[in-house]
């Protein structure tokens, strides 16, 4: 038996880690603690939460005497720690929050497995605190290419398949911190302190930083399920600045998969980027979820596409990330099962079929936030 806390898990990445736990692991007991912020969502698990080894409690990560009571409670034994501020955009009208959250959030966690892990017998023997990150971290990469080639070009990954790249540089575990929002300035704030505590005290600690996901129960906030529902309701679609920007898009199935791989397998105190070799241009990701939400919809593929807006770029918008994530390939045998096309049909059917999951969210509060967000853009 194993007692796992996974904190974030009514959100996008952790509903998906939490489902895929509880079911492949019967012996384990999986404690979603959630505060459930606009974000976290309860009926992201409505197929699990009856079962046996599920646990839900809700509770702030900030605070401390809660954490550590249920640590004590359920004799926790490992950690998968999801929980944080996660959209950009708000990280640049309310950065106050997501210090607060990412990073006092995750002292709070770091400090109860400590206290609590301290002062059993076996002490650090069969713990795990795995700290979930993002390549945000790392900065922004350029726009450049190896030889005069005009981006994009194309390059090998290691699994030897061949994948467009818009630069010749990736993000390898070795690169220095860079963040430039005060979301990755908070994200890399607190896996600095994750591996403090395993320098200075010999927590069992793993991070992992992983690029931009897409799938089911994504927040609609986020580019991919945004532009689904503005499509479906012919809204228009804020494209920030010319939509030029890079991103490297992984299912979020896959990243539960490499977060599942890596909890069991990966060796303590390393890092492991996570990435699928899919880089696209915003613009181009855009144009294929616009074919693909007008096919599916019996509409003509494309006749949506002048719902494109191109509005005021954000600010500080870290132009293009791209995963290298070679070690984890090689050292623990992680691929990708789905090719990008296979992902977003699945994607955009999940979202157009669980209209009522989406309505449910961009009713009400969201709407203000919604309309405050885009208001002066
Ligand atoms: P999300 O915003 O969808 O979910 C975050 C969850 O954390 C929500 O359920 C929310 O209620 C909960 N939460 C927030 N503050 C809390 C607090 N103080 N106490 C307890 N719970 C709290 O985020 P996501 O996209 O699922 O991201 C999950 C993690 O993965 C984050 O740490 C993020 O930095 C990281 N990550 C995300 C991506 C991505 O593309 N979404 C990529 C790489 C890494
Ligand atoms: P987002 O989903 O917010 O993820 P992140 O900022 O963590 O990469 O945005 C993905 C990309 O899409 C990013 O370059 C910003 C851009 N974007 C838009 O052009 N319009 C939008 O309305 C949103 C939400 C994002």
């Amino acid at each position: 038996m194993r007692n796992i806390i996974i904190t974030g898990g009514a959100g996008f990445i952790g509903s998906h880690v939490v489902r895929l736990f509880v079911n492949k692991y019967p012996d384990y007991h999986i404690i979603n603690v959630d505060k459930l912020t606009y974000a976290g969502n309860l009926a992201n698990l409505k197929d699990i939460e009856d079962k046996p080894n599920y646990t839900f409690v809700k509770a702030d990560i900030c605070d401390f005497e809660t954490i550590m009571g249920i640590f004590r409670k359920h004799n926790v034994d490992g950690v998968i720690h999801l929980a944080a501020e996660s959209h950009v955009d708000r990280s640049i009208k309310d950065p106050f929050t997501f210090a607060q959250t990412n990073v006092m959030g995750t002292l709070s966690m770091l400090q109860a497995a400590k206290l609590y892990w301290e002062s059993l017998p076996e002490k650090w023997e069969g713990k795990r605190f795995y700290h979930i990150s993002t390549d945000e971290v790392y900065g922004a990469l350029e726009m450049t290419d190896p030889e005069g080639i005009e981006p994009p070009f194309t390059t090998k990954a290691s699994s030897g398949k061949h994948h467009l790249a818009y630069g010749s540089k990736f993000f390898t575990e070795d690169l220095k911190y860079q963040p430039h929002s005060p979301y990755s300035a908070a994200k890399a704030s607190s896996d600095h302190f994750v591996r403090a505590f395993h320098d200075t005290y010999g927590m069992p600690t793993i991070v992992t930083n992983c690029s931009n996901n897409y799938g089911p129960y994504q927040f609609p906030e986020k580019l991919i399920p945004l532009f689904i529902n503005n499509i479906r309701h012919r809204k228009p679609l804020p494209v920030y600045g010319k939509g030029e920007n890079v991103r490297d898009w992984l299912f979020v199935e896959d990243h539960a998969r490499a977060i599942d791989l890596i909890f069991h397998k990966g060796t303590i105190a390393e890092t492991y980027n996570i990435g699928g070799f899919n880089e696209w241009k915003n613009i181009d990701i855009i144009k294929v979820v616009i074919n693909t939400v007008d096919r599916i919809l019996g509409r003509k593929e494309g006749e949506d596409m002048d719902l494109i807006t191109y509005v005021t770029d954000r600010a500080g918008h870290d132009m293009r990330y791209a995963i290298d994530s070679t070690k984890l390939q090689k050292e623990l045998g992680w691929e990708p099962s789905l090719q990008f096309e296979e992902g977003i049909e699945k994607t955009v059917r999940w979202y157009l079929d669980n209209q009522a999951w989406m309505d449910n969210i961009t009713s009400g509060e969201y709407e203000k936030y919604y309309e405050s967000m885009y208001a002066n853009r």
